[in-house]
């Protein structure tokens, strides 16, 4: 059962109204097999809470030494392939490029966006480190692309009007209270004319009540309230004006109860104002990501799924890699130019981040991670080695970093790299002349023997 609306681009005028025509579709999901079953190694993500706990939705199963992920969750125990046909059908721009990039808050293990990613949906999923442990983790061990991360009391690190679609499923966020201010971050990540699709609880509750542990009275009233909340954000009043905050300020930015409305400047950021991917990209990255393909073979194999361009600024490096397989997460420094807007515009994901501060992720979870300039920058704010013990906690083990600083900084951080244990080559550019070097790196597999301290002074 799916609650989807979208909401049309504002009328430009002084005095500006969001238009919100809510649809609500009752219509039984289908559940049946036929999801791809992606396997990996327990070590590797060694938590079965979830297996215990909620083993009849079909999150992951475990055989010997191998996880198992056969597509279930909370809404579509047996399977999330039928659940996005039904999407589909729904929100027939999923089919034809219209849609390009998502978000699903509170993922679980990310069967949505895994699945997605096969129809050409490029899908932040996001979800807490809380009782199911280890749900982002997962997501990332398998190659799909996640964030841990929890709709509370600050904005997500994304700038306004990014994503193409929201979703939750049963996500538990409770989008009525606290006069919806959940429902109106949502409201400003996503792009106008975007979707946001809910199901579970309370949608449809008129059949499924007995399932959700409270009374039919009770989630009338919440579905009643989703509804009101849902047409006050219709009709809204806006004061040109009126003093409003940056809608893109997304980095330790709390929680606003107001509405974003597009500024003026901005008319074509609709959904359907930008064209259909892929023609959302170029790139004049090319020559450059074929130098780094010729340093480093395994880049552009199947080695190489999950990638982090640290310091970007429109995307390039993850434009140049569309047709590799493997996703990008592009970084986008939270005290720099907010340039992530063009990223996601592009078709691509990416987050604000402050690299003095550790990233939202797991360790050992990225396969690769590119650097460009963020020292050169950056060094003033906080020290390199913090930096890059960062890198070196979530990079897989074997896994490559390319870092491309000025000579100054290459050297220094050559003798840091080499305290983690990386092996480092220092190369040219693409440039015959060049003010800049690169260092090619890949992290080794090590153990701390019983005997020795597993801190190491650097
Ligand atoms: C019942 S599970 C549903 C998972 C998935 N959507 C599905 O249908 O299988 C609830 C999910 O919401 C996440 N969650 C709960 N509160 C959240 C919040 N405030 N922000 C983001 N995620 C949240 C949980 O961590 C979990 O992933």
């Amino acid at each position: 059962m799916f609650l989807s609306f979208t909401y049309p681009l504002c009328p430009f005028s002084d005095i500006v109204y969001i238009h919100i025509p809510g649809k609500i579709l009752n219509t039984y999901i289908l559940c049946y097999q036929g999801s791809t079953v992606f396997i990996l190694s327990v070590r590797n993500v060694p938590y079965d809470w979830i297996i215990n706990k909620k083993s009849n939705q079909h999150w992951l199963r475990k055989e010997g030494d191998k996880f198992f992920f056969p597509g279930g969750g909370t809404m579509f125990p047996n399977g999330v392939n039928s659940y996005v046909k039904l999407m589909q059908k729904l929100i027939p721009g999923m089919k034809n490029g219209i849609i390009r990039t998502a978000i699903d808050t509170g993922c679980g293990v990310a069967s949505l966006g895994g699945d997605l990613l096969d129809h050409g949906i490029l899908t932040v999923s996001l979800a807490p480190r809380d009782n199911h442990e280890a749900q982002v983790q997962f997501a990332l061990e398998r190659g799909i692309p996640a964030i841990l991360g929890i709709i509370s009391t600050q904005r997500l690190p994304f700038p306004s009007n990014s994503f193409d679609m929201a979703h939750c499923s049963r996500c538990l966020i409770p989008w009525t209270e606290h006069d919806g201010i959940y429902l109106l971050e949502i409201h400003r990540i996503l792009r106008p004319g975007g979707f946001w699709v809910l199901s579970g609880p309370p949608i449809n509750y008129e059949h499924r009540w007995r399932g959700w542990n409270t009374t039919v009275e009770e989630q009338k009233s919440d579905y009643d309230k989703l509804k009101k909340l849902l047409t006050s954000m219709c009709f809204k009043f806006y004061n040109k004006k009126d003093d409003i905050a940056d809608p893109d300020s997304a980095w330790y930015t709390p929680l606003q109860p107001c509405l974003t409305i597009p500024s003026q400047k901005f008319k074509k950021l609709g959904l359907n104002f930008v064209p259909k991917w892929p023609n959302r990209l170029h790139s004049r990255w090319k020559v450059r990501v074929k130098h780094y393909k010729a340093l480093l073979p395994a880049f552009g194999s199947d080695e190489i799924r999950n990638v982090m361009d640290m310091n970007t600024l429109y995307g390039g490096f993850a434009t140049a890699l569309i047709d590799s397989p493997l996703w990008v997460m592009n970084v986008v420094s939270s005290y720099g130019p907010n340039s992530l807007g063009v990223v996601y515009d592009r078709g691509l994901i990416g987050t604000y981040h402050d690299w003095c501060e550790p990233f939202s992720t797991y360790p050992r979870t990225y396969d690769l991670l590119h650097l460009d300039g963020l020292f050169t920058a950056e060094s003033h704010r906080c020290e390199m080695k913090y930096v890059l013990l960062e890198m070196d906690r979530i990079l897989r083990p074997n896994g490559y970093a390319l870092i491309r600083e000025s000579y100054y900084f290459i050297d220094a951080i050559a003798t840091i790299a080499k305290g983690m244990r990386w092996d480092c080559e220092k190369q040219g550019t693409e440039y015959i002349m060049s003010k800049e070097k690169l260092l090619a790196c890949q992290k080794k597999l090590w153990h701390a023997n019983q005997t020795q301290d597993s801190g190491n002074d650097l």
